[in-house]
């Protein structure tokens, strides 16, 4: 038998060699005595010619005739240029074509219920039903590529700091990381649950105290939460935890494991990422994983406002703005919408200014000349330039505009594509309050050390306590987060306490950890990236979905297996379980 080749391969250096493929057909073209197949394995494309006068026999023309699309087929041949004006320089293997001596057809195939191509038009949920199509499309392919390139680059680099790869259990007790649990029954003791991880946070914590000093885990993590694109129920983590390290440790270790895997996909990785802290990342752009890759930065207008006679204004905490450049070109039904955005975010309203001619204003009757300028001055816009002004709580304020500053900046094409910018936002606030609750939250989780200094303001002032956590971000994503850990038993239990957790509710679900902080755990830290994420903005895609293999909807379902699905009533029996009508 000939040598396989990969079809994707094939380039001129390949002429005169004499090499079989085997895939499937892509596309059969019959010109009766000549005709051309183009088949697709896993690497990419390559174009047969099966001709009567160039070597194909019988038997190989019968059998191309009867070659329908996704057939799967071993070709035997050699590998020619093509012909001046055959090439095509679209496809990698343009320049060549395989002339068959030998065609079989080792499966047929129905018809798919799309066409298996890159640009397709097939609705997102047939390509779900049918995921092993969808993955034959070249771009789903390569993108199952890069994962596995990323993974192994992830093992290698870590491998080479050390870092020992422990697994961990994927039945456990329930870590608190802020979402809803995954529960599953257990049949041997009725009426009680495991609950899926959210993270192998205690574990990781678990393995430092166990000694194991470097730990990583390419970790599945599972998460009840609201979908959305960049959010799976089910995902990969890149999990490290390390002893006797600070936060530069961390944030170097990151920098070199960016540095390897990023250029991979051609994104070049400058290092030392610039810091910022979750201060200036909020004052500054509204959220706390900004994208900066372009200005359009919130401005403080306080108390130039303050002048204005508009109540909004003068009744407000805080009045910020953003400048969209060239934004007076807007049109009014644009603005009214993106007003109703605001209010949706939370806002009462939204305040827009066009520094043109015409002095465009929702607030137009309140402005004198003076004031025009001194916003313009305090905005610093330019001539035909856009205002947009919220008013209010400082934090709504932030996040409002926030998120205005991302939707239009999109719109308008201010953020360019091929820009990688990565940033660690550093300096968090330990806590965050919930106003529904009303009650503290940990704003990473409860393991996370409070910031040196800090740890008497737990009890006290526990909304200014700092917190030694970190976050990687990049293009406004938020690839990963970790801290420095809490590793002193009383100030773990006291952090409970400030959470309003009870010490016997604290002692139930983390008595063991506890415990084993009495027995000497050292000093300990670590984060986790979002290897889901890392590949998606690698593989230039807009969605999680693009590289997982099989991924789930917004509504969290397999539409391939239907699952979540029912079960047998004699399933339920044994796990003592009845269904609520
Ligand atoms: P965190 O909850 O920030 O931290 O998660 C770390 C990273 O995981 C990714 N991520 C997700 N990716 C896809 N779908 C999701 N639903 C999803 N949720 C999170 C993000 C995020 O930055 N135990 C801590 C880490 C630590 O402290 O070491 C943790 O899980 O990229």
């Amino acid at each position: 038998m000939m040598k396989r080749a990969y079809a994707g391969t094939l380039r001129r250096e390949d002429v005169g060699k004499k090499i079989s493929l085997s895939g499937w057909v892509q596309k059969r073209r019959d010109f009766g005595e000549l005709i051309f197949i183009d088949v697709r394995d896993r690497s990419g494309i390559c174009q047969v010619v099966v001709d009567r006068e160039r070597g194909a026999d019988e038997a190989t023309t019968t059998a191309s005739k009867e070659l329908r699309t996704e057939f799967v087929v071993r070709i035997e041949g050699e590998v020619f240029e093509r012909g001046e004006g055959q090439k095509n320089p679209k496809m990698p293997t343009g320049e060549v074509e395989l002339v068959a001596t030998h065609v079989e057809i080792l499966n047929r195939a129905a018809t798919p219920p799309f066409m298996i191509e890159d640009e397709t038009d097939a609705a997102e949920e047939l390509r779900l039903k049918y995921r092993y199509l969808d993955l034959r499309r070249p771009a789903l392919t390569r993108n199952m590529m890069l994962r596995h390139k990323v993974a192994f680059a992830v093992r290698n680099y870590m491998n080479r700091q050390d870092f020992l790869e422990v697994e961990t259990p994927i039945l456990g007790k329930s870590t608190p990381e802020g979402a809803r649990d995954y529960l599953v029954p257990s049949r041997v003791h009725k009426g009680t649950f495991y609950a899926l991880p959210q993270s192998p946070q205690i574990f990781k914590q678990l393995c430092m105290v166990a000694g194991l000093e470097r730990y990583f885990q390419i970790a599945r993590c599972f998460r009840d939460e609201d979908l959305r694109r960049d959010r799976q129920p089910e995902f990969t983590q890149v999990d490290i935890e390390a002893s006797f390290i600070d936060e530069e440790f961390i944030y170097s270790l990151i920098e070199g494991l960016f540095e390897e895997v990023f250029p991979i996909a051609g994104i070049e990785v400058k290092t030392p990422f610039p810091r910022m802290s979750w201060h200036e990342a909020v004052d500054r752009f509204g959220i706390d994983r900004p994208d900066t890759r372009f200005g359009m930065e919130l401005k403080d207008i306080t108390a130039v406002a303050q002048t204005i006679e508009f109540e909004p204004f003068r009744s407000a905490a805080a009045v910020r703005g953003i400048v969209v450049p060239n934004g007076a070109a807007l049109s009014r039904k644009r603005i009214d919408e993106v007003t109703e955005e605001a209010k949706k975010l939370g806002a009462s309203g939204l305040v827009w200014i066009k520094f043109d001619a015409q002095r465009g204003s929702s607030i137009k009757k309140f402005l004198t000349d003076a004031t025009f300028d001194s916003l313009r001055q305090a905005l610093g816009a330019g001539e035909g330039d856009l205002a947009l002004i919220v008013a209010g709580r400082l934090t709504m304020v932030w996040d409002v505009l926030g998120q205005l500053r991302l939707r239009v900046a999109k719109e308008q094409g201010l953020i360019p594509s091929e820009k990688f910018d990565f940033l660690w936002v550093t300096n968090f606030p330990l806590f965050e309050w919930d106003e529904q609750e009303q009650r503290w939250f940990a704003r990473h989780h409860p393991f996370t050390s409070p910031a040196v200094g800090d740890i008497e303001k737990l009890e006290s002032d526990p909304g200014a306590t700092m917190a030694r956590a970190y976050d990687v971000v990049m293009n406004g994503l938020e690839l990963g987060g970790g801290s420095i850990r809490i590793n002193q038993p009383e100030v773990q239990a006291r952090m409970f306490r400030a959470l309003g957790i009870s010490d016997e509710d604290a002692k139930e679900r983390f008595g063991f950890l506890i415990e084993a902080f009495r027995y000497g755990a050292p000093p300990h830290g670590g984060i986790a990236l979002g290897l889901d994420r890392i590949v998606m903005l690698m593989a230039r895609a807009e969605s999680l979905r693009d590289v997982i293999a099989f991924p789930k909807t917004a509504r969290a379902q397999d539409l391939m297996n239907d699952a979540p699905s029912n079960v047998d009533e004699k399933q339920l029996d044994e796990l003592g379980i009845a269904l609520k009508k």
